[in-house]
C-alpha cells in the first residue's frame, strides 16, 4: 500500500523547492501519495486561515508530513505556524544533520555533525505580555520532562547511528535554573542509556567561536530551542548556506520534514533558490519510513551533480548560474 505524506508547499521560495523536490522523488519510484495540503500566508488568502483546519486534520490521520517553508511576520501579525505545528503534533526532536558536500567548495572540509534541538520548550513557548508600559516579558520554559526526552533522544539516535560523542550547548552559568535542568538532564540520560558515548559540555558562546574555529570537532550537539535554532543556521555556514541543509521534526508517532532555511523572500519566483535542502528532507523522511533504495537513488544522483561542479546547473547559492529547474533536471538525469 503506498503511504500517504500530506505536502504544505509552504510560502515564498517553498513552492519552487518542495515542487523540485517532488518531481526528483516521484522520479525515484519512491511508493508514496502526496496530499497537497494549505498552510501559511497564502492560506490566509484562499482559506481565511494560516493553519486552515482541513490540514491539521490530514496530518493527524496520516502522521508523516513534507513542510515547505512558512512567513512569520517579524515583530507583529500572526504567531509562528512552524511553532505551532511542533506543538500541536508534539514533534519535540528537531533534527539537522550538517555534512560537508562533496564539490561544494566552503572553508571547511570534513564536516558530519548533527544538530538535536529541543523544539517545544525554552523561549519558543510564546508567553509573552506587557508587565506595564515599555516593560515586557517573555517566559522560558524548561520542564524535566521535554529536557529529559530531548536527551534521551540525542542519545538513541546517537547508539543508533555509531556516533562516538554528545556536546550539550548551554548557557548555565546565567541561566542556573533552566539550563541547569537542562544539564542534569542530559547528564542523568548520559549515565543511563549513555555507555561508550563520550559526553560534554560547553558554554553555548563558546562553542559558537569553537565551531567556526573547527567544526570537524563535533559530531552530536544536543541545546535547547533558542540556541539550536541559531546554531543550526550558522553550521549551515560551514557547508555551503541555508540550501543545503535537511531537517526533520520528529516525534514519538508523527514527523514533519522540511529544510532549515526559510521562504527566502529577496529570492522567492526567481526560479534560483537551491532545491537541495528541501530534497535531502525529504531523503531524510524516505530513509525515516523505510524507503532506503529511492533515498540511495537520489543521493547518488545530486552527489553526481555536485561533484561534476558544472556552474550552468549550479544554483547562485553554490557558485553557479543556473535555476532551481535546471538543477531539477540535471538531478533527475542522474538517476
Ligand atoms: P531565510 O532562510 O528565508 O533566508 C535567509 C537567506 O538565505 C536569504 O538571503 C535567502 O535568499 C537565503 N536562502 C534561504 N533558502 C535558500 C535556498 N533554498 N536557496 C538559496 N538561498 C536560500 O531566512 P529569513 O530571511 O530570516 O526568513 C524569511 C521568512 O522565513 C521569515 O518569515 C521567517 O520567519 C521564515 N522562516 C521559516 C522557517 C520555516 O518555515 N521552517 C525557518 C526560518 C525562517
Amino acid at each position: 500500500m503506498k503511504r500517504t505524506v500530506c505536502l504544505i508547499p509552504g510560502d515564498g521560495i517553498g513552492p519552487e523547492v518542495t515542487g523540485a523536490a517532488r518531481r526528483v522523488i516521484d522520479a525515484a519510484g519512491a511508493e508514496l501519495e502526496w496530499l497537497e495540503l494549505p498552510a501559511g500566508a497564502g492560506a490566509i488568502e484562499t482559506h481565511g486561515d494560516i493553519l486552515p483546519e482541513p490540514t491539521i486534520a490530514a496530518i493527524e490521520l496520516h502522521r508523516l508530513a513534507l513542510k515547505g517553508p512558512l512567513t512569520t511576520p517579524i515583530g507583529k501579525g500572526f504567531k509562528s505556524i512552524n511553532v505551532a505545528l511542533r506543538k500541536r503534533f508534539n514533534l519535540y526532536a528537531a533534527v539537522r544533520p550538517v555534512r560537508s558536500l562533496a564539490g561544494v567548495k566552503t572553508r571547511y572540509e570534513g564536516v558530519e555533525l548533527v544538530v538535536v534541538r529541543e523544539n517545544t520548550e525554552g523561549l519558543y513557548s510564546g508567553i509573552e505580555h506587557e508587565v506595564v508600559p515599555g516593560v515586557v516579558e517573555s517566559l522560558k520554559i524548561a520542564t524535566r520532562v521535554g529536557c529529559e526526552r530531548i536527551a534521551r533522544f540525542a542519545f538513541r539516535y546517537a547508539k543508533e547511528r555509531g556516533r562516538a560523542r554528545v556536546t550539550v550547548f548551554h548557557k548555565a552559568n546565567i541561566m542556573k535554573m533552566s539550563d541547569g535542568l537542562f544539564l542534569e538532564c542530559a547528564r542523568k540520560v548520559h549515565e543511563e542509556i549513555g555507555a561508550g558515548i563520550e559526553y560534554q559540555e560547553l558554554i553555548v558562546d563558546n562553542g559558537c567561536m569553537q565551531l567556526v574555529r573547527d567544526p570537524t570537532r563535533f559530531d552530536i550537539l544536543l541545546m535547547e530551542n533558542l540556541y539550536g535554532d541559531l546554531i543550526s543556521d550558522l553550521c549551515a555556514g560551514l557547508v555551503g548556506g541555508l540550501g543545503v541543509v535537511p531537517g526533520a521534526n520528529i516525534g514519538d508517532d508523527c514527523a514533519i520534514f522540511e529544510a532549515v532555511h526559510g521562504s527566502a523572500p529577496d529570492i522567492a519566483g526567481k526560479n534560483v533558490a537551491n532545491p537541495l535542502a528541501v530534497l535531502v528532507s525529504r531523503v531524510m523522511m524516505l530513509n525515516h519510513i523505510g524507503e532506503n533504495a529511492a533515498g540511495q537513488r537520489i543521493k547518488a544522483a545530486y552527489d553526481a551533480v555536485l561533484t561534476a561542479g558544472d556552474p550552468a546547473t549550479l544554483t547562485p547559492d553554490l557558485g553557479g548560474r543556473g535555476t532551481t529547474t535546471a538543477f531539477t533536471d540535471a538531478i533527475l538525469a542522474r538517476l
